[in-house]
């Protein structure tokens, strides 16, 4: 018999601390109007504190997964953490998280794919299942955008939010789980998404510094023609091969960059906005846990057997798709 993965607990975790577009027209030239128009997005969540970094969020979300799950720490088989800002290139978010809450030591590691970080963990840490090698993956998607935004830059700044969200996989041999997913990339994004300074290419020095190169920078209407083409795709891709017609799907989970781009691809798989999961209102951008926090927020409304299509776009460029079958 099959062996799936299956989603058998979800848990979002964002900061207190609010920032509006309000508080953003305060330090620089924008103002509510045109963000709302442009993207959706109302506010975001900034984590502030000394010293708390992506772990933290990350920790606190997968510390309230166990409690849901009634899952005791040493059960736990593996960890794999999406992000961009990691507490520090080495070691891994991942290792620090497992510390922080008391998970022994079992094999923990980061994956890099940008927004399409989540979707991409996901489809490795349900691999590990599939193949009968662990019966317990925890995927987390977390990031501190706030780390690396540059709040004189009006065209990022305003985009993006902190957040953390992680889901607990289990084997089932019933019809449900990790259906399918699709995996795309494209390093031609280099030069439309990215933050220059401080990998190996550009070592973080004075100059970069300078240069304001430890900020991520966006070609937003280049990298908008894209990921409103290919997340649409994507996410016919996985329709078509599964045979699912936009009747069938009951959630599309879009990564939340652009109401406009999540609104294009629901338009381009047949459904309504009544089957879209949506909170770039709140949150804004928090790449790579859009969707574990979507998935959170909606928990209550899913129903065991319903059809959901993950959707995702981002630097690299990365982009996914993934088909599961909520499993409870
Ligand atoms: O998650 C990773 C993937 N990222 C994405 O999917 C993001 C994709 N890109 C986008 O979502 C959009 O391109 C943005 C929201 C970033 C920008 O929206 P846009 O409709 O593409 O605006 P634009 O860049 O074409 O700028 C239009 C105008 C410009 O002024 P002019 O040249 O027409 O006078 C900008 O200078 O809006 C101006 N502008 C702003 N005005 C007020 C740019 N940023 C702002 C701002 N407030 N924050």
């Amino acid at each position: 018999m099959k062996i799936r993965a299956a989603i058998t607990g979800i848990n979002g975790y964002v900061p207190d601390d609010v920032m509006t577009n309000d508080d953003l027209a305060k330090i620089v030239d924008t103002n509510d109007e045109w963000i709302s128009t442009r993207t959706g997005i109302k506010e975001r969540r900034i984590l502030k504190g000394e010293g708390l970094a992506t772990s933290h969020m990350a920790s606190e979300a997968v510390r309230g997964l166990l409690k849901k799950t009634n899952t005791d720490a040493k059960d736990v088989d593996l960890v794999i953490c999406a992000t961009v800002t990691p507490d520090f290139m080495f070691p891994s978010t991942a290792n620090l998280v497992c510390t922080q809450v008391g998970i022994p030591t079992i094999g923990s590691f980061d994956i890099l794919a940008a927004c399409s970080g989540f979707l991409y963990a996901l489809s490795i840490g349900s691999q590990f299942i599939e193949a009968g090698k662990y019966k317990k993956v925890i995927v987390i998607g977390a990031d501190k955008m706030s780390s690396i935004i540059d709040y004189q830059d009006r065209t990022t700044c305003i985009l993006f939010g902190d957040g953390a969200g992680a889901v607990m996989l289990e084997p089932t041999t019933e019809e449900n789980g990790v259906m399918d997913f699709v995996l795309k990339s494209d390093g031609t994004g280099e030069n439309h998404l990215y933050m220059k300074g401080g990998g190996s290419r550009y070592p973080s020095s004075h100059e970069t510094v300078d240069n304001r190169w430890h900020y991520i920078r966006q070609e937003g209407q280049a990298v908008f023609k894209f990921a409103v083409t290919n997340m649409a795709d994507v996410s016919a891709e996985i329709m078509e091969r599964n045979n699912l017609t936009g009747e069938d799907v009951a959630w599309l989970v879009p990564h939340q960059a652009n109401k406009r781009i999540i609104d294009a691809t629901a338009k381009r798989m047949g459904i309504g906005d009544d089957k879209v999961m949506l909170n770039i209102q709140k949150y804004g951008n928090t790449t790579a846990a859009t969707i574990p926090l979507c998935l959170h927020d909606y928990e209550s409304q899913l129903k065991k057997g319903d059809n959901l299509v993950l959707a995702a776009f981002g630097g690299g460029f990365t982009w996914g798709s993934a088909y599961i079958k909520w499993a409870y």
